[in-house]
């Protein structure tokens, strides 16, 4: 299978990059699903609307491509607030957290991606600033050294991150909120591929619009990166409109099976079933024996395998379930270990 047309959930082309910025949900109606999510952090943007104080600190996690960078613009829309975004590595030094919360307005939201990869110090000039709205400066040197407290203005940090147990227990109780975004509903992916086709003057049918819901592993990344590689497709091979059926061979040749599982998913479970009898084996084994790195493996490619049962973890390591032995067409061995 050409590498071109693999879908890799987690990053974009570049061109994909601009495709779905300008897809990106831009009001809380075209944010489809989570609704618990969306509902309670409705009632927090509220109350601190009303109080006329910023958002409490938001802690959004879960599996990439899940919603959360759009969520944290919405919030800050919502708010009326500007929102400056960054990213954990992109963080080095305690110096360069201090720069930018000195450069906010009230109320403003900081928006700190990939958040479990702060590094100590940076992570611990954030606990005031989170806490008591301050910065802690050492001035000095040596015994002479002394340290300045410096007023911030009253922001909000949403941090977002795939790795939720990377995160120190002091930092994440410093978050007033926080969200697990779960995997979408079919039928909530359908919602979210017919808005973004109609964005983009795309004639689908909505029984194709359902297939896409079911084939992109709950996921909608994925779902807005086949519909498009659907619409290259159709310009080649359709007549002015995604039928089933078209979507159907351009799905094929993508390898995207019925329940979504690309190329990456296969192998992984494959490799499980021929090296290792089903398992259980350990993740750094799959790794090596993929040559995939483990955090692609831990956050990209298993947390769905599990969601729909074809996996599961054990203290002794990884095990393929008889249900993915039969979606398959394998025979699953007597006893799963
Ligand atoms: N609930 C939703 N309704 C409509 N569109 C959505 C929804 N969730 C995500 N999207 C769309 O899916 C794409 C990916 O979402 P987003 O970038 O917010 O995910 P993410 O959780 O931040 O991913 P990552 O962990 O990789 O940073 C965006 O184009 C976004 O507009
Ligand atoms: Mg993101």
């Amino acid at each position: 299978m050409s590498k071109k047309l693999t879908i890799d959930p987690e990053t974009e082309t570049p061109e994909e990059e601009k495709l779905f910025t300008s897809l990106r949900a831009n009001a809380w109606n075209e944010f489809i699903g989570q609704l618990k999510t969306k509902e309670s952090l409705n009632i927090a943007i509220s109350a601190a609307k009303s109080r006329g104080d910023a958002m409490e600190h938001t802690l959004l996690y879960g599996p990439p491509g899940l919603g959360k960078t759009t969520l944290a613009h919405l919030i800050a829309a919502e708010m009326g607030s500007a929102i400056r975004v960054t990213s954990g590595p992109a963080i080095e030094r305690a110096g360069d957290l201090a720069s930018i919360l000195t450069n906010l307005e009230p109320k403003d939201i900081l928006f700190i991606d990939e958040i479990h990869r702060l590094s100590k110090v940076v992570e611990e000039t954030l606990y005031p600033a989170m806490e008591d709205f301050a910065l802690d400066i050492v001035i000095g040197k040596g015994p002479s050294a002394r340290t300045v407290r410096l007023d911030l203005p009253q922001i909000t940090i949403i941090g977002a991150t795939t790795k939720i147990g990377l995160i120190s227990a002091p930092l994440r109780d410093r978050f007033g909120v926080t969200h697990r975004l779960s995997f979408y509903e079919p039928l909530d992916l359908a919602r979210i591929i017919e808005i973004a086709a109609k964005k983009l003057n795309l004639k689908i049918d909505r029984e194709a619009i359902l297939e896409i819901g079911k084939r992109a592993r709950g996921t909608p990344r994925i779902a807005l990166k086949l519909l498009k590689r659907i619409r290259d497709y159709s310009q080649v091979h359709g007549q002015g409109i995604v039928t089933k059926l078209l979507l159907t061979q351009a799905l094929d040749l993508m390898e995207v099976d019925p329940l979504g599982l690309d190329d990456s998913d296969r192998r992984l479970l494959l490799a499980i079933i021929h090296k290792f009898g089903g398992g259980p084996v350990g993740l750094e084994t799959i790794s090596a024996t993929l040559s995939e790195d483990i955090g692609t493996i831990e956050e990209v490619i298993e947390p769905y395998l599990m969601q729909i049962g074809f996996l599961k973890r054990t203290p002794r390591g990884r095990v393929v379930t008889p249900q993915a032995y039969l979606h398959l067409g394998l025979k699953a061995p007597v006893e799963i270990k």
